[in-house]
Parts: C-alpha cells; sequence; structure tokens
C-alpha cells in the first residue's frame, strides 16, 4: 500500500478513488460500518459525477482496498487524515476527529522506523497540523506532518480532484513534501510548497474570499431592491464586463468562473464556506484582530433567507394557509448535500409562518428530509405535480429543471406566483406583480429604457 485515507466522506473517498485511478495502491478506512459497506460493494454513499464509475473501476482492479481499522495503517507511506472537522458552539472548527484519528494512528506507528508522512487532508485554522495532530500522533521522529488541504466543490469533486489549479503542500522537512507531491506526479500541476499553517490559513482564505464575494453582491442586490428600474444582474453585469474580471484573449472574452460567485442569490450553504467562515473568524478573535469583513459576510448570509421568506409574505399577502412549493433542498444544484442549505432553512421559515410546504430536488431523497417530513413538509418526486396546486413557488437552486419554468408557471390562471430567491429566470416573461426575484425592484420595469430586457 502506498497510500491510506482515513474517513471516506466527500474528500477522503474522492481522495482515495482518484489516487487509485492515478495507479496508487489505496487502503481507505472507514469508521463507519455501514458506510465501509456500501463503498466496499461499489456504491458511494453520496451523489458526485464520475465517482461510483472510478470506485467500482478501482475496487475491480484491486487497487482500492475499504477498510475499517486504522491499525492496517502500518502499511502505508503515505496517511490522509480525510475526518470531518465540523463547527464547533463557538465557531472554531472541532478538532476531535482529527485528534482521536491522529492518537489511534501513534500508536500504530510508534517505534516503526520506516519513514512515514501523517498529511492533514481536512480543513483546519493555523497551528493545527503541528500544533495539534503532530502532538496527537506522538514522537515519532520517523513520521512527519503535512498540510495538504483539499479544494474541491461538491457537485464536481472529481474533476476538481484530477485538474486541480495547483496543489498545496505545507511542511518543515522537504523529503516529506517531496513524498506527497511525488504522488500528483501523474496529474502534471503545480506543486506550491510552504509552510504548513500557511497552506492551513490559504484552504479558509479561499473559502472566505468566496464567502465573501456572495455576500457582498447579496448586500449590492439589497440596496438595489431599493431603487425603482435597477436590477442587481444588470448591475453586476457591468461590473463582470470590466477587463480586470473577464479578459480579453486573444480578442476573445474569458469569463472566469469567480464571477459565478459574484451574483446574487439565496445565500451560501453547505458542509464548507458557512463553517470554515466562522472558523476564520474564530481564529482572526483568537490572535486579536477583529474581522469586520468576514463578520459583514457571515451576518449579510445569515440573514438571506429570511428576507426571501419576508419578500415571499408581501408577494402573497401573508404566508399563513397557502401553498408554498420550494424548488431546490441541496444547497446547490448538482448534489443532494443538505448541510447548512439555504432551502432547508427557507423551509423551516415558511413552516413557521403557516404555510403548506411542498419541497422538489431531483436528487434529495425522502428519506433525507424525513425530519421535515414530520414537521408536516411534503416532499414530491416530480415537478409538474409539486408545482401543479401551488400558491406560490420560490426558486433555490439553479438546476436546469427549473429553467424553462414560466412555461409552466405562466397557466390560464397565471400560476403561481414566483419567487425567485437565484436569479434563474428570465422576469420579462412574468407579470410583475405575480414575480419577485433578489436584487430587482418590484417595479423593476417602471424606469428602463422600452425594450431592454432585465
Ligand atoms: N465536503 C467538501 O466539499 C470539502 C471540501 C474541502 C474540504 N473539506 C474538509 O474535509 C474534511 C472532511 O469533509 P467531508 O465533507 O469529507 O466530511 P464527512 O463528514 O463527509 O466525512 C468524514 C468521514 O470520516 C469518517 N471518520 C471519522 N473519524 C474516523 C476515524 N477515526 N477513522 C476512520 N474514519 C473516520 C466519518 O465516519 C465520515 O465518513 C472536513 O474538514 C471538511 O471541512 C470538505
Amino acid at each position: 500500500v502506498d497510500v491510506v485515507v482515513i474517513g471516506c466522506g466527500y474528500v477522503g473517498l474522492v481522495t482515495g478513488v482518484c489516487f487509485a485511478s492515478l495507479g496508487h495502491d489505496v487502503l481507505a478506512i472507514e469508521i463507519d460500518e455501514k458506510r465501509a459497506d456500501l463503498i466496499r460493494s461499489g456504491i458511494p454513499p453520496f451523489h458526485e459525477p464520475g465517482l461510483e464509475e472510478l470506485l467500482q473501476k478501482a475496487l475491480a482492479e484491486g487497487r482500492l482496498r475499504i477498510g475499517n481499522d486504522i491499525n492496517d495503517s502500518l502499511h502505508g507511506d503515505v496517511i490522509f487524515l480525510c475526518v470531518q472537522t465540523p463547527q464547533g458552539s463557538d465557531g472554531s472548527l472541532n478538532t476531535d476527529f482529527l485528534v482521536a484519528a491522529a492518537r489511534q494512528l501513534g500508536d500504530v506507528l510508534r517505534g516503526d522506523p520506516r519513514r512515514r508522512v501523517v498529511v492533514v487532508r481536512s480543513t483546519v485554522t493555523p497551528g493545527t497540523t503541528e500544533d495539534v495532530v503532530g502532538p496527537a500522533l506522538g514522537d515519532g521522529g520517523s513520521v512527519a506532518v503535512c498540510a495538504n488541504p483539499e479544494f474541491l466543490r461538491e457537485g464536481s469533486a472529481v474533476a476538481d480532484f484530477m485538474e486541480p489549479d495547483r496543489v498545496v503542500v505545507g511542511g518543515r522537512r522537504s523529503w516529506a513534501i517531496d513524498m506527497v507531491a511525488d504522488l500528483y506526479a501523474p496529474l502534471n500541476v503545480p506543486v506550491i510548497r510552504t509552510a504548513p499553517s500557511a497552506a492551513e490559513l490559504a484552504k479558509c482564505t479561499s473559502n472566505a474570499l468566496l464567502a465573501t464575494l456572495i455576500s457582498f453582491s447579496n448586500q449590492i442586490a439589497r440596496i438595489a431592491e431599493h431603487v425603482p428600474g435597477v436590477d442587481v444582474e444588470d448591475v453586476l453585469d457591468i461590473i463582470h464586463r470590466d477587463r480586470r474580471l473577464s479578459p480579453v484573449v486573444d480578442g476573445e472574452t474569458i469569463s472566469p468562473g469567480i464571477l459565478t460567485y459574484l451574483k446574487s442569490g439565496c445565500g451560501f450553504g453547505g458542509s464548507c464556506l458557512p463553517k470554515d467562515l466562522s472558523a476564520l473568524i474564530r481564529y482572526a478573535a483568537s490572535v486579536g484582530e477583529p474581522a469586520s469583513i468576514l463578520e459583514g459576510a457571515k451576518a449579510t448570509n445569515d440573514a438571506q433567507p429570511e428576507r426571501l421568506v419576508a419578500a415571499a409574505g408581501r408577494l402573497s399577502g401573508g404566508l399563513q394557509g397557502k401553498a408554498v412549493t420550494v424548488l431546490g433542498l441541496a444547497f446547490k444544484a448538482g448534489t443532494d448535500d443538505l448541510r447548512e442549505s439555504p432551502g432547508i432553512r427557507i423551509v423551516e421559515l415558511l413552516l413557521a409562518e403557516g404555510a403548506s410546504v411542498t419541497a422538489y430536488d431531483p436528487l434529495v431523497s425522502a428519506a433525507a428530509v424525513a425530519p421535515l417530513s414530520e414537521r408536516g413538509m411534503k416532499i414530491s418526486s416530480d415537478l409538474r405535480a409539486a408545482l401543479s396546486d401551488a400558491d406560490l413557488c420560490v426558486v433555490t437552486t439553479l438546476d436546469a429543471e427549473f429553467e424553462g419554468l414560466h412555461e409552466s408557471l405562466s397557466g390560464a390562471d397565471g400560476g403561481p406566483l414566483v419567487v425567485d430567491g437565484r436569479r434563474l429566470l428570465d422576469p420579462d416573461r412574468f407579470d410583475e406583480d405575480r414575480f419577485v426575484a433578489v436584487g430587482r425592484h418590484p417595479r423593476s420595469s417602471a424606469g428602463r429604457p422600452a425594450g431592454e430586457r432585465g
């Protein structure tokens, strides 16, 4: 075995499967036996494009084994810790799982003279690899620690692993950095060698930047909502066309992926952005540095679902007893991940307002939202059926399936009222008094040049 991966969540499983498909021998260890059995049978425990095929191939070729005993990691040269680092009550990242895995690993590796690297791939704040994980491993002269943060996005995790913008390896010993970097050699991408804390801070910074761009866009959206004739999408489009954001190369304008974060919506969610932003705020406080920009980004995001539900209430003249269909439950399109999802928060708020809520999400199963069903939410597996009796519908993800909604939404009676929480729909296809979108004044057509689209 070359590589051991500890923890088979999004990060661990994708890391293990992708390393196996690059030709390495991988042992992936998962403590949750049910999850381990599922993976062993070739089924990933979550939806991720391309993962199932690669997993089955790696298992069939014998390049990937799934274990549940950390003692087996003795065979590994490079051992990746990919366990969860959930948000603690004070906003910091909880390192209990990381420390528990490192302690166990320390017991296994103690006294063995072979050179190995223990790599922290979980997201952590600066100092964790050297000051928390290193000591938990115990004194192992032949064991070095490195930080190698994962930058994958759910929904494109395999592609992100296989074609990373850069691989970051933070370490103190060059032989250890080399061992980690060598694993990525088949990818032929730049490997940035740095200090462990720099790698850790870079990961937190990356997510804090994305979160801040989203909240920045939603802040501008809130201002735009007060100005008749203004639509934040038009405003942000003007900003996007700045050549510093959309460079012109060989006469062609390039639209970089970062611009998708300069867009208004119902706020960011998922297992990373909210948690990592809070962690960086907490870390800043711990070193005595106020982080007002980051705090503002968090506050703006926390309030965004409430704003949408308030807008839905104004549009419908009160939500009590209304049939509301929520389109999208996952935190974004293309994933079934419900963690910190604005869609879930919106459902909770609608239920609290007395609405009768039906939800539709092409990737989310009824079982995954059982607690909300117990509170009265209905889940539909058919988009048309979900909308058939709705008084109002709220769009919370940019799912391609929702794009043609104006067709099905504009029945003889005008169809349900619409709150576009993601700026997916073309406002010009809807009657002004039946449609509200984030960042758009309710009477937005007034004051615009005739015939111009929003
Ligand atoms: N999900 C993402 O998109 C993403 C992206 C980049 C970084 N990260 C970071 O990576 C880390 C893991 O995230 P995730 O989403 O994969 O988490 P996850 O909760 O989906 O998976 C963690 C897995 O580790 C297992 N585990 C815990 N302790 C173990 C032990 N001692 N031995 C074996 N298995 C153990 C758990 O049972 C679980 O299956 C977190 O720090 C997260 O912030 C996540």
